[in-house]
């Protein structure tokens, strides 16, 4: 146990370095993150060194890039914190297993081999882990409630000094949905919606019904709403799911194959809109846009009535929201606009990732003891009485906390696989990618850290000029390789997003949809409903970007650029400049920047490499 040494009378006390990791991991999205000393200093996904998209396996990889990004040694981290509870989920699909027995036992069957090698002997997997590594195994393996570390890390790194919770998503243990109140470095949740009643299962059923994967296509879904017209809203509502006045829910289980069988509907759902599932490759037709449009709505009035309940609640007039759904931004938006609240801070990493973050913090602050308030950080010699809360600045660092590379390391690349790429000074590094994007170039955005989280913004994206009406159909069919119809975010100038969005806040995180003012001709990122999924960039948090796009508004008069993940679909984000090269190799984007170098590819001709 780290003790506080004793000091001189009023000299500073000596820092302690408590070094806690977090992991979240067996479901979708593992990760890993470190705090030190209260300040999360590295977090990132497994996908991405993996390379397997929403990679669910153990994060060792994640695990080991955290640890030596956090300067930990031979002697371990200080304790490690595990995003969920595996034994209560455990016994949720024992209990719901012999609830609807002898229904079910095919999922339940499927289930039982990962339960029995991996999920119930995490604690002895860390150690093995980290004795691979050649660190220390800390004595206490701490395990929190899958909602309370969404809820940690949706209120602990938010810029409030107090505020309501809510998170939201598919199921943890027994947890589908969570409120609560965070003040200072205490976090009480004061309530639960309980599996199966899910509002994150009811997007995922119609996610898999209209042919996109689940945990992947949710924000495909989203994107296809607008096309479509609320005709099965009904439906839904009068069949489907009974909302109460508080935003609870209860599923009717009848139209639902999660209990009892390997798929998220069952027949019943399929006769009440309409026919088969949608497979994979099929046509979207419009029924599937009504269908997308109308459990977006119903989405959208669920959270309006938990986010009033959380208000009412608490009295809080902020409100912090964690969890998949989270990542709903067309309901964030909605509930920024008409819900109760002056302000809404979202978790960039609002999935599961997001939970190795708030484990860490968790623990940190105390909460992961057993009880909330608890000694568990204090046991570790730590000060945790203070925390930040300016109500401006969050603790996030703008998502970017997962690896960098140095110039050292591209300069290398480039040389070895003999790239013909020019080094940009820093007075025209900015000036000669706006030229390109103005250009109708589509640049490879590689620079700093990598984020954390679902989104690209801007240090692994794909730019381009938002400006050109070909561009959303040229990015998705030549750059992406994804469905036609799938919009593409603006960056913006923080200081110039008012004068283009009906839009009065920052959104750092590309977490909140506005208005595209009218008069303004941006088509490459305006939606059909004239909608936009805006990111506003400051000088403050990543100042190279801001002055790339600050650049482009020079040249253009427009202070905003399109941001798109630099990935191909079903590839995870690129972490490496390796990565990024293969990447730009194997896609129709023109340029790419690698921190300071150039890298050109002439019309129609191959990358010379
Ligand atoms: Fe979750």
């Amino acid at each position: 146990m780290l003790g506080r040494p004793p000091g001189r009378p009023g000299a500073l006390p000596p820092p302690v370095r408590v070094k806690i990791l977090g992991i979240s991991a067996f479901y979708h999205d593992s990760a890993a993150a470190l705090v030190r000393d209260g300040e999360v200093v590295a977090a990132a996904q497994e996908e991405r060194f993996s390379r397997r998209k929403h990679d669910a396996g153990f994060p060792a990889r994640a695990v080991q890039w955290c640890l030596e990004e956090g300067g930990v040694g031979p002697e371990g981290p200080d304790a490690v914190a595990f995003y969920d509870k595996p034994v209560t989920k455990f016994v949720r699909i024992l209990e719901t297993h012999f609830a609807v027995a002898p229904r079910g036992l095919r999922p339940f069957v499927a289930a039982m081999p990962l339960w029995a090698r991996e999920k119930l002997w995490i604690p002895m997997r860390v150690e093995t882990c980290l004795v691979r590594l050649g660190v220390a195994c800390p004595r206490d393996v701490f395990f929190l409630e899958h909602h309370e570390s969404h809820a940690a890390s949706a209120f602990y790194p938010s810029p409030f000094p107090s505020a309501a919770i809510l998170t939201v998503d598919g199921v943890g243990e027994w947890a589908t949905a969570a409120v609560g109140r965070g003040e200072g470095n205490t976090i009480e949740l004061l309530g639960e919606l309980r599996f199966p009643h899910s509002l994150g299962l009811l997007y995922s059923a119609f996610t898999a019904y209209c042919g996109f994967e689940v945990n992947d296509g949710e924000y495909k879904l989203m994107g296809l709403a607008p096309y479509g017209e609320p005709r099965y809203v009904r439906e839904i509502r009068e069949q489907l799911v009974d909302i109460k006045e508080d935003g609870s829910i209860r599923l009717n289980m009848a139209f639902f194959g999660f209990l009892d069988r390997l798929s998220m509907v069952n027949g019943r759902f399929e006769r009440l809109f309409g026919g088969p599932p949608r497979r994979t490759g099929e046509p979207l037709t419009q029924r599937h846009k009504d269908l997308a449009r109308s459990v977006q709505e119903v989405t959208e009035e669920v959270i309006l009535r938990m986010g009033a309940h959380a208000h009412a609640v608490t009295g809080e007039k902020r409100l912090c929201l964690a969890g998949g759904v989270a990542l709903n931004c067309v309901a964030n938006g909605r509930l920024l606009r008409e819900g109760p609240f002056e302000d809404v801070w979202i978790q960039p990493a609002a999935g599961d990732a997001g939970g190795a973050v708030g484990a860490a913090l968790a623990v940190w602050y105390g909460l992961g003891s057993g009880g909330h308030g608890g000694p568990a950080a204090a046991s570790l010699g730590a000060d945790t009485t203070r925390r930040g809360g300016d109500g401006v600045h969050d603790a996030m660092k703008g998502a970017l906390l997962g690896p960098g590379f140095d110039d050292g390391a591209i300069r290398e690349l480039v040389a070895r696989e003999g790239i013909a790429a020019t080094r940009l000074g820093e007075a025209e590094w900015a000036g000669t990618i706006a030229r390109l994007l103005a250009d109708g170039k589509i640049v490879g955005l590689f620079q700093g850290r990598m984020e954390f989280g679902p989104r690209a913004l801007g240090n692994r994206s794909i730019l381009a000029d938002p400006r050109d009406p070909g561009m959303q159909s040229r990015l998705n069919l030549r750059v992406k390789n994804r469905e036609s119809f799938r919009p593409f975010a603006p960056a913006v100038l923080a200081e110039k997003a008012a004068e283009w969005f009906d839009l009065d806040r920052p959104s750092p995180y590309m977490l909140l949809t506005a208005r595209v003012k009218e008069g303004r001709s941006i088509p490459a990122v305006t939606h059909v409903d004239r909608s936009a999924r805006v990111q506003t960039v400051d000088a403050e948090s990543n100042p190279r970007f801001h002055a790339l796009i600050a650049a482009f508004d020079a040249l253009t008069g427009c202070p905003l650029v399109v941001n798109t993940s630099f990935n191909v679909a079903d590839e995870p984000i690129v972490c490496t400049p390796a990565d990024a090269v293969r990447c730009f190799v194997g896609t129709g984007i023109d340029a790419l920047v690698l921190g300071d170098w150039l890298v050109k590819k002439e019309e129609g001709s191959e990358l010379d490499i």
